[in-house]
C-alpha cells in the first residue's frame, strides 16, 4: 500500500499566514500540521508516501526533506493549480501504480491515527473505504448517506441542503478502481474534479464503497479557529519537560515544556504551555493552552489560548488571547500616554482591538 498526501491548495481560509507559508506547515503544539499526518502514514508501516505541492512546493520539500527523518521515501508531484483533489489522484497516476493507496488531505488532524480502518480495508478491500463523523454544518463538507451496514448510498460536496449529517474525514482508502472513476468525471460547479464525485461514480457503477464513524479527534485545521482549537486539544496531552533555564522568580504550573536553550524569567507559565527552543520570556504570564514557537520573545505579556510561530516579538501587551502571530511579527505597546493606536497589517490579515 501506498500514501498520497495533498499539500497543495490555496488556503484562502488561512489568509494571512497562506500568503507566505502553505497552511500544512502551521505548527499545533510546535509540530507543523504535514508532521503528524506523516506520522500517522507511517504507524500504518506505509513507506511510499506521495506529496502532492503547489507552487508552495519548495518549503513543503525544506521542512520535510526526503522522508528519511520520518522513516518514509517520499516523492514530491508538482500540481499546477488546486484543480481539485481528485484532479491530485489523476497527476499522480504513474506514482500510485495498480497500488491500494491511502489519499490523506495534508491539513487534517487525527491525532487518534487511522489504524482501525486501514485494517477494516486491508480484511475485506471494497474499492473505497471512508471515515465519517457527525457534524452540526454538514455543509461545509463532503456529506454522505449511509445504510444500515455502513454501505456508501450517496455522497454530496458541500451541499447546501444536506440530507445526513455525516460529514467525510480528509482520509480514503482506495484500491486502484478509483482511477478508472478519477478518469470518467468532469469538473464540478466550481470547476474543480471533486474526490466526492468520483467515489459517488464508483457507488453508482455498484461498486463497494463502505464508510465507518471515525470515533476518534479530528480537526480540519483550514481555519484560524480549528488551528487554536487543535493546538488546544494536543497540549492537553504534552508532558512536562525543561531543557531551558528557568530562574527562581518563575512559576511553572501544569504540563509545560521549555525547549533548550529558552530562557523564563520573572514569570507566571500556567500549562499546558510549550516555549520553543530558543526563546526569551520576561515577566510574563503565559497559558494556559498556548504554544510559543521557537526564538519568540516575550516580555510584560499577558497571553493565554494561543500561538506564535517562531521569530515571533510580543511586548507589554496584557491582554491576548484567541491569537496566532506570524512568523517574526512585532506586537508591541505604544508609548506611555498614546492616544491611538499604530498597524501595519499584512493583506488579509485580521486585528481585534478591545474598545
Ligand atoms: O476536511 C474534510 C473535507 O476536505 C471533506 O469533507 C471534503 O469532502 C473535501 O472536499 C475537503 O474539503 P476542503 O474544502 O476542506 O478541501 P480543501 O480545498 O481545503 O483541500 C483539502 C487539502 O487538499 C488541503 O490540504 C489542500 C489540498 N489540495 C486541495 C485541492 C483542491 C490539493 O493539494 N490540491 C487541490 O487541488
Amino acid at each position: 500500500m501506498k500514501a498520497l498526501v495533498l499539500a497543495g491548495g490555496s488556503g484562502t481560509r488561512l489568509r494571512p499566514f497562506s500568503h507566505s507559508m502553505p497552511k500544512q506547515l502551521i505548527p499545533i503544539a510546535n509540530k507543523p500540521v504535514l508532521e503528524y499526518v506523516l506520522e500517522n502514514i507511517r504507524e500504518l508501516g506505509v513507506t511510499e508516501v506521495g506529496v502532492i505541492v503547489g507552487d508552495r512546493g519548495p518549503q513543503i520539500a525544506a521542512a520535510l526533506g526526503d522522508g528519511s527523518r520520518l522513516g518514509l521515501r517520499l516523492t514530491f508531484i508538482e500540481q499546477d493549480a488546486p484543480r481539485g483533489l481528485a484532479h491530485t489522484v489523476a497527476i499522480a497516476r504513474d506514482f500510485l501504480a495498480d497500488d491500494d493507496f491511502v489519499m490523506y488531505l495534508g491539513d487534517n488532524m487525527l491525532p487518534d491515527g487511522i489504524r482501525e480502518t486501514a485494517e477494516q480495508f486491508a480484511a475485506h478491500r471494497p474499492a473505497a473505504q471512508l471515515l465519517v463523523r457527525k457534524v452540526a454544518d454538514p455543509s461545509a463538507y463532503g456529506v454522505a448517506e449511509l445504510g444500515p451496514d455502513g454501505e456508501v448510498l450517496r455522497l454530496v460536496e458541500k451541499p447546501a441542503r444536506p440530507r445526513s449529517d455525516l460529514a467525510l474525514i480528509g482520509v480514503y482508502f482506495f484500491t486502484p478502481a478509483i482511477h478508472e472513476a478519477v478518469a470518467a468525471i468532469g469538473p464540478s460547479a466550481r470547476g474543480e474534479l471533486e474526490i466526492t464525485d468520483a467515489v459517488q461514480w464508483l457507488v453508482s457503477s455498484g461498486a463497494v464503497v463502505r464508510a465507518g464513524e471515525y470515533g476518534g479527534y479530528w480537526k480540519d485545521t483550514g481555519s484560524v479557529a480549528d488551528v487554536l482549537e487543535c493546538n488546544r486539544k494536543l497540549l492537553d496531552d504534552i508532558v512536562s519537560g525543561v531543557a531551558g533555564e528557568v530562574d527562581a522568580a518563575s512559576e511553572l504550573r501544569g504540563p509545560v515544556i521549555i525547549g533548550a536553550g529558552a530562557r523564563v524569567t520573572g514569570s507566571r507559565i500556567e500549562g499546558p504551555v510549550i516555549v520553543g527552543a530558543g526563546s526569551v520570556v520576561e515577566n510574563c504570564h503565559i497559558g494556559p493552552h498556548t504554544a510559543i514557537g521557537r526564538d519568540c520573545v516575550l516580555r510584560d505579556t499577558r497571553i493565554e489560548y494561543s500561538i506564535t510561530l517562531d521569530g515571533a516579538t510580543v511586548t507589554q501587551v496584557r491582554g491576548l488571547r484567541g491569537s496566532l502571530i506570524g512568523r517574526a511579527a512585532t506586537v508591541d505597546a505604544r508609548a506611555e500616554g498614546a492616544d491611538h493606536h499604530c498597524l501595519v497589517v499584512g493583506d488579509h490579515a485580521r486585528i481585534e482591538v478591545a474598545a
